[in-house]
């Protein structure tokens, strides 16, 4: 059975990924800091008949890595969402250092650390599926978003260099770009004020899975 890693899969949208991954006869191995999130996402795909396992993991934290490569060498590696990311929203002199740091070190470094780390299982059997989740916040500035953008500016650049990169292979990279969904990713912000635009993240994954022909998808906020 094919496996594929996702990223931030307790909530949002990568819980609704991996539902559907899972859906697809896909092995699912689900990541993030929060086991118990992740635990009751495996048992839902579970009770679906899906495949799933849940491991404890900060994309931060380079051992941490290594030891889930470990865990899963034996797995039949066919894809990795890197879904996980966080926010801080408001004027760039009131954000915190560790708010910056915060979202450098999820939204790109986590991006950059677990792509190194799968890209030598998909070189080896020429072959895989590399997912990175972005926003239109990494397609154009937005107020209040500077450093947001400014992450998320970098897994775009990170993404489109690797579809260079990887063009002569059967390694795919896709990059993909959403407005506004609803989940938790809001519950500590004020950012967002007319949540009727926002997607639900269901629908988004339904989007995505539908749109994996194209390099890059990009999906906007509803009107
Ligand atoms: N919601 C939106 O409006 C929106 C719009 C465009 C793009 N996006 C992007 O979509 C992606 C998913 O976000 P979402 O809206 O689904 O929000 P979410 O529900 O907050 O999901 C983000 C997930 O990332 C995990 N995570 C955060 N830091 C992590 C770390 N260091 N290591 C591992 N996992 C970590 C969180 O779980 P733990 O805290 O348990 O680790 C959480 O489950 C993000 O990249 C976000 O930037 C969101």
């Amino acid at each position: 059975m094919k496996s594929v890693i996702i990223t931030g899969a307790g909530s949002g949208l990568g819980k609704e990924l991996a539902l559907l991954f899972a859906k697809q006869g896909f092995h699912t191995i689900l990541t993030g800091r929060t086991l118990d999130k992740l635990q009751s996402v495996e048992k839902e795909i579970h009770e679906a008949g899906g495949s799933a396992q849940s491991f404890s993991l900060d994309i931060t934290i380079l051992q941490e890595i290594s030891s889930l490569m470990t865990q899963i060498q034996s797995h039949d590696l066919y894809g990795l969402i890197n879904n996980a990311g966080v926010g801080h929203f408001g004027p760039l002199d009131h954000l915190g250092e560790q708010e910056i740091q915060d979202m450098l070190q999820t939204n790109v470094l986590g991006t950059i650390y677990m792509t190194q780390a799968v890209l030598p299982f998909f070189k080896e059997k020429n072959g895989g599926l590399l997912m990175n989740i972005i926003s239109t916040a990494g397609l154009k500035g937005k107020v209040n978003e500077s450093v947001y953008a400014a992450s998320k500016f970098a897994v775009r650049g990170f993404t489109e260099s690797l579809q260079k990169e990887l063009e002569n292979t059967n390694i795919k990279v896709k990059a993909v770009y959403m407005g506004g969904m609803d989940t938790p990713f809001w519950d500590e912000s004020d950012h967002i004020t007319n949540k009727s635009r926002l997607r639900s993240p269901e629908e988004v994954a339904v989007m995505i899975l539908d749109n994996l022909d194209k390099e890059s998808i990009v999906i906007e906020s509803k009107k």
